[in-house]
Order: C-alpha cells, then structure tokens, then sequence
C-alpha cells in the first residue's frame, strides 16, 4: 500500500497533482485487490472499498486545491514585487484555507510557499499582463499600488483612487450631464469654516450632518442617523452662502452646487430632466451634497394659472426627487437649501426640509469677530477698537462689515489722491500715479466712522421682523 501512503504524503507537501497520481495507482490496486476475495479482508473495520471511498473525499480535496491555485495563477497580475504581493499571498492562502478540512499546519505553509513561487515565476516570465491596466497606480509609492484581480468592481474598495465616471443612460440628454460634471460639481473653492465669523451652532450641525457621517459611516447609522435635508434662511449677507461653500470643501463628499439661473433660464425647458438627472448623478457618486441657492426662485409656491408648464413639472419633479432622498435609508445623499425669502417657498417644499435653520444678522460678538478677521492685516490706529466698531455696526450683515471695512481703507488713500488733484481735472493713470507718494496710513475711528456713515445697513426692519416671525412658526435649532 505505498501508493496510499505517497498519496497522503504528497498532498501534504504540497505536491497536488503527483499525490493525484498516486492516488489512481492506489485505486488500480484496490480494483485488484477486490478481485482477490482473500486479500479483501476488513482492515480495522473497514473494507478496501469503504477506504477507497473515504479517499476518494482527500482526492477531491486536492483537486479542489488544485483548481484553486490555476484560477489564482489565471486571475492575479504581479505588476510590481512589493509589500503588496506580500499581501496577496496572504489572501490567497485565507482563500485557500477553507478547502483543506483537517490538514494541518505544514500544508497550510507549504501551500503558500508553492503560490509565492508560482506568483514570483509568472512575473518573472509574463513581464506586463493584460490584466495589468487594472492595477490602480498612485505613482508616489510602491507601497500604495494596489493589486486587482479581474472583475474587480469600481464601486468597492478603490473608490475616491480612480474617479467613478457617471454614464449618461439611454434617453438622456448628454449636454445636461456635461454641463452638470462642468459647472455643477464644484470641487473646490477655498472657503473654510475658519473664514466664517460666528455662526457656531450652524457650523457643527452641519458638520456633524454632513461631514462626520461621511467620514465615518458606521456611527452615524440608526437613530444617529443624520439629517437628509436642511434649509438655511435668514436675511442677505450673512453667511449662508458661505456655509454652504465651507461644506463643499469636505473632501469625502461630493458637491453639487445648483445655480438657480441653471435651471430657470436655460434649462427651462428641460428643468424636470435636469432635476432628474442631477439626483441620479448625486446618488452614484455618493455620499453627496446637492445644494440648491436661492431656492425660493426655483421652488416658489405653485400656482394654477399664470405658471409655465415645465416650471410646474420641475417643481414636481423637485418633490418627488426629495422624497426619494429623505425617505432612503442606504443612500448618502444631502440636500442643503439656502434662501432669504424662506415665506415664498411652497408649502410641500418647506415640510420637505427636515431642518430648517435660521442664519440670523452678526450680534456684538459676531461682529467683532467679523471686524477681526476683515481687519486682521490692516494697519490702525490705536484708539481703533474692536468693540466700538461693533457698536456703530448694529443691524449691519457681514457683507455690509465687509463693505464697511474696504471703504475705511480705502479712504485715507482717497484723501492722498484728491489732495494732489484739488482744482484740477481727475486724470487717473500708471503715469500720473508715479508723482503721488501714496503712503501706507494706518485706518482711523475717523474712517470707520465715515464708511459707516455712507454705506447703510442692506436689511430692513421690515425683513428682520418677516424672519423672524418665519423663524419661530417654521424654523428649527
Ligand atoms: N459669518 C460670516 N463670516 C465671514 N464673512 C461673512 C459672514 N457672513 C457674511 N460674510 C460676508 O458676506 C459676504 C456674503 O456672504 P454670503 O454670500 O454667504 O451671504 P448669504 O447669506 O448667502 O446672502 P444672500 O442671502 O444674499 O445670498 C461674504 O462674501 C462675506 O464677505
Ligand atoms: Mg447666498
């Protein structure tokens, strides 16, 4: 019986397809042995049938192991000896471990010795695969190329390596998903949240609705689960806007920033395709951020009569695509809203924004802060202080500070320059220029005083009071 006992060794070793050769010697000689009654005795129990039987179990095994290692040779480019065939080694022998039932340990290695040679070989004769325009190449280290078998998928564990191109689905329109990639996808701007003075509670509901959950998707699951859609409202010039812009800099998220021109000029007609078109996109490339601007000029209130059809049919269009967010548990995709006529938005429109949050003017602190950072490379005067601008700027938005805080530097320079034209014809050129000495003076209370007293505040008591009545019927924080 050395067939039997070669068999098993052989396996065990690693040497598969000469232990299947044993094996069909092993079986010949059983064929045999039954012929011969005498020499068909039960050994331990066991006749040379019910064994032949047992081992024709091992002899699947191993092939099995076999078939396993060619479709590892077949499937595995090694376009690169580095950490990472270390580590494809490693997977390949989890994925062989579950075939081998009751082998022990030295088969284990010796099957990981055998991939990591005929791996090594396979480099060394193939040079460059076909397969190899797979391998996802990041150029700065050989650490990070990643090795992909064939069919790998693009959707799984190399997302945010290679961009995922959305494809334009049949009936579609493929100017409106150029132009949605071109001018809608907004992948940087340069706004972050440290530019925006103030407005903390808005800043970290934001940033724990949008930001953290994208960042790290398995807290935020559950009752944690975040908010889908959020609307910011509260009088012009305030920040929300830049809200918005500080969200678009999250790098794990991709945003959408809508332009309410887009959709009511030139795309009038097609509006509801573009809606359409732009939640489909949002969710393939999710986790996502669709934000729409001024949303009271594209999601007024509805009316019957006097309406464009295809206004209608976007609005609608606009309802059905957020409900399909708000009520999808897997998809990551958020809405974010901002308008300074929040009472002119529908109704349907309003209820489907689950937050509803008020950007309110600059109180003291906020304006210092605002003072602070529009001022913070500006040369003053010393009797220059903060809180003191902050008192004269009451009712005053951050873009009236910012236009306040510009028009006090530029005085002084202006005074220089009338002085050296009194009783003469303005004639501003890079020529005339060269004979003014144009110095660097320090901004005075004087200055600050004199922009306050030309630039009016851009927000009536009027509106103040509109929001703030719309705030506490409908808003939220
Ligand atoms: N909190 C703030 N921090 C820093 N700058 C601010 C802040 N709020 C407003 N500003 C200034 O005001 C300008 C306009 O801000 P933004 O466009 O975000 O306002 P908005 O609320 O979107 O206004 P609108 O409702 O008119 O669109 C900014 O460019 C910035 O200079
Ligand atoms: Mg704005």
């Amino acid at each position: 019986m050395e067939a039997l006992n070669q068999f098993r060794e052989l396996a065990l070793n690693g040497e598969y397809e000469k232990s299947l050769q044993s094996f069909d010697e092993f079986t010949k000689e059983v064929k045999c042995m039954e012929k011969d009654k005498e020499k068909n005795t039960m050994i331990e129990g066991y006749s040379w049938k019910q064994m032949q039987n047992e081992l024709c179990k091992e002899a699947h095994v191993v092939k099995q192991i076999i078939h396993e290692l060619n479709a590892f040779k077949q499937s595995i480019d090694f376009g690169d000896i580095g950490p990472n065939v270390q580590e494809q080694e490693e997977k390949e022998v989890k994925k062989a471990k579950p075939i081998l039932h009751g082998a022990n340990n030295n088969t284990v290695k010796t099957i990981k010795k055998q991939v990591s040679k005929t791996s090594r070989s396979k480099l060394s004769l193939t040079g460059k695969t076909p397969v190899q325009s797979t391998i996802t190449n990041n150029n700065n280290s050989n650490s990070e190329a990643k090795i992909k078998p064939i069919g790998f998928s693009e959707n799984e564990s190399t997302k945010g390596e290679k961009e995922k191109k959305y494809e334009c689905p049949k009936g579609i329109d493929q100017e409106i998903v150029s132009m949605i990639e071109d001018s809608v996808i907004d992948r940087s701007n340069g706004i972050s949240w440290l530019d925006i003075a103030s407005l903390n509670e808005v800043k970290s509901l934001l940033q724990e609705t949008i930001i953290l959950p994208s960042v790290m998707p398995e807290i935020f699951k559950g009752i944690r689960k975040p908010l889908k859609s959020i609307l910011l409202f509260g009088p012009p010039g305030t920040g929300k806007t830049m809200l918005a812009k500080a969200v678009a800099n999250n790098k794990d998220s991709i945003f959408f920033n809508v332009a309410p021109s887009l959709v009511v000029s030139k795309w009038r007609g097609d509006s509801s395709k573009l809606i359409k078109v732009l939640f489909e996109m949002a969710r393939f490339y999710s986790p996502s951020v669709i934000f729409f601007d001024e949303i009271d000029s594209i999601g007024s209130e509805r009316s019957a009569n006097g309406e464009h059809e295809a206004t209608r049919q976007m609005k609608s269009e606009l309802l059905i695509q957020m409900d399909g967010v708000n009520n999808c548990k897997d998809c990551r995709v958020i809405i974010l809203g901002a308008t300074n006529h929040p009472w002119l938005i529908d109704d349907a429109l309003r209820r489907r924004f689950e937050k509803r949050i008020y950007v309110p003017l600059p109180d003291k602190p906020a304006r210092i802060q605002l003072f602070q950072m529009y001022l913070k490379d500006m040369e003053l005067y010393k009797d220059v202080e903060f809180p003191m601008l902050a008192d004269l700027t009451e009712g005053y938005n951050g873009a009236d500070i910012n236009a306040i805080c510009r028009d006090a530097a530029m005085i002084s320079i202006r005074t220089q320059i009338q002085r050296f034209y009194s009783g003469s014809n303005f004639n501003l050129n890079s020529q005339t220029l060269q004979n003014i000495q144009i110095q660097n003076v320090p901004i005075s209370v004087q200055d600050f005083q004199s922009a306050v007293s030309r630039i009016k505040s851009s927000v009536s008591f009027q509106d103040l009071e509109k929001h703030t009545k719309w705030f506490q019927t409908f808003g939220s924080l």
